[in-house]
């Protein structure tokens, strides 16, 4: 029997409780997918800390660097960062889609939103945010930072975004602001370039501030968007306003060594310890991990429609303000495995 070898990391406040319910979604299609499952639940986070002297010891990162994919609860500190760092991956997968049953939770009217389904691909190792030199000069009383990107970093992203745009509804809208900014002109012909492969799929190229407005006056337009560190940052929070709750928001980080699949939200100390934080991120980034890692695309759908299911079903956590059917977190964990398959 196949089997799938993952690596699962907890960590911090909600982190373990939100976990827990995706690893019981992964075995419920385990089961109906007949492959096997091979769960190693790794020390990481505070807890690690005091018994290893380390909140991501070598030993957790070595077994993440040995696995198929990493499922990850949430981190205090910084630990995420160096996670990343060490698995490499160069994509970051946003996906934003609105829920019919929460239509009273997002801020866009339905009538707008109803359908909206998004991925935004952000490129998440280069640009801005790491360009060199970058400085604060105090004295002088100026500061500067440096957006660089070379033809590859920008190749390697759009190949994955055309990839995923390709076995979606084929739409691809790239953001930048080509009018302004040299590294967008590159970001412009390098796409283009691509795109030369992969005829089926239609590219669209936006200006980030024109890309942002669409975003939330007509989301359902969009399919695949593809952005640089910066503006990608911005869409990919702007895009998750549709679905109206942080709990309900996964992610993919793809293209390194090994994919890592976490949820959105933080550890929200505030509620950790009371099973009542929403598990559907965390239980929709494990159908992420199948689909990206494991391409067990039919399971992953199986697990989002159960997500919507158990929401049409009238189950809520506390989040997403009550309901018929107020849910612990573990309810909320059950409601979905009961409808997968
Ligand atoms: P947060 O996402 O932990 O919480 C923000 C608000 O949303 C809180 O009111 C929280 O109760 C609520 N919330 C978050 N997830 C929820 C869920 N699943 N169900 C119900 N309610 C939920 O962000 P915050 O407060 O800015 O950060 C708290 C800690 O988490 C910090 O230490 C921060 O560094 C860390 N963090 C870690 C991330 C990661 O590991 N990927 C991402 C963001 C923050
Ligand atoms: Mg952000």
């Amino acid at each position: 029997m196949a089997r799938i070898d993952i690596a699962v990391i907890g960590g911090d406040g909600i982190g373990p409780e939100v976990t827990a319910e995706a690893v019981k979604a992964l075995e419920c299609a385990a089961r109906l997918g007949g492959f096997g499952l091979c769960c190693r639940h790794l020390p990481a986070g505070q807890d690690a800390l005091r018994t290893h002297g380390s909140a991501l010891p070598d030993s957790t990162v070595r077994a993440c660097l040995d696995s198929q994919a990493v499922l990850l609860g949430a981190f205090t500190g910084r630990s995420l960062l160096t996670l990343r760092e060490q698995l490499g991956g160069f994509a970051s997968l946003r996906p934003a889609r609105f829920y019919q049953a929460l239509a009273e939770n997002s801020p866009l009217k339905e009538e707008r939103a109803a359908g909206a389904d998004i991925l935004v691909v952000r490129e998440l190792l280069g640009g801005l945010y790491y360009g060199e030199p970058r400085a604060i000069d105090r004295h002088a009383g100026c500061a500067f930072n440096t957006m660089r990107y070379s033809r590859e970093e920008i190749r390697r992203v759009a190949v994955q975004a055309f990839e995923l745009a390709r076995v979606r509804r084929q739409k691809m809208v790239s953001a930048d602001k080509a009018n302004a900014l040299e590294t967008s002109q590159l970001w412009r012909e390098t796409v283009d370039a691509v795109s030369a492969s992969y005829p089926d799929v239609a590219v669209q190229h936006l200006y980030v501030d024109a890309c942002a407005m669409l975003l939330v006056s007509r989301p359902r337009e969009f399919d695949v968007i593809l952005a640089g560190n910066l503006f990608g940052d911005i869409l990919s929070d702007e895009a998750m306003v549709l679905t109206g709750s942080l709990g309900m928001l996964p992610s993919a980080t793809i293209g390194g060594k090994v994919g890592l699949f976490e949820p959105v939200h933080g550890t929200a100390p505030d509620i950790a310890g009371k099973d009542i934080a929403n598990p559907l991120g965390a239980i929709a980034s494990a159908a992420l991990l199948l689909r990206y890692a494991a391409g067990r695309e039919s399971e992953a759908r199986a697990i989002e429609r159960a997500i919507e299911r158990a929401l049409d079903d009238g189950f809520r956590t506390p989040d997403l303000g009550g309901g018929a059917r107020m849910a612990t977190t573990q309810e909320m964990g059950d409601a979905v495995c009961k409808r997968i398959g």
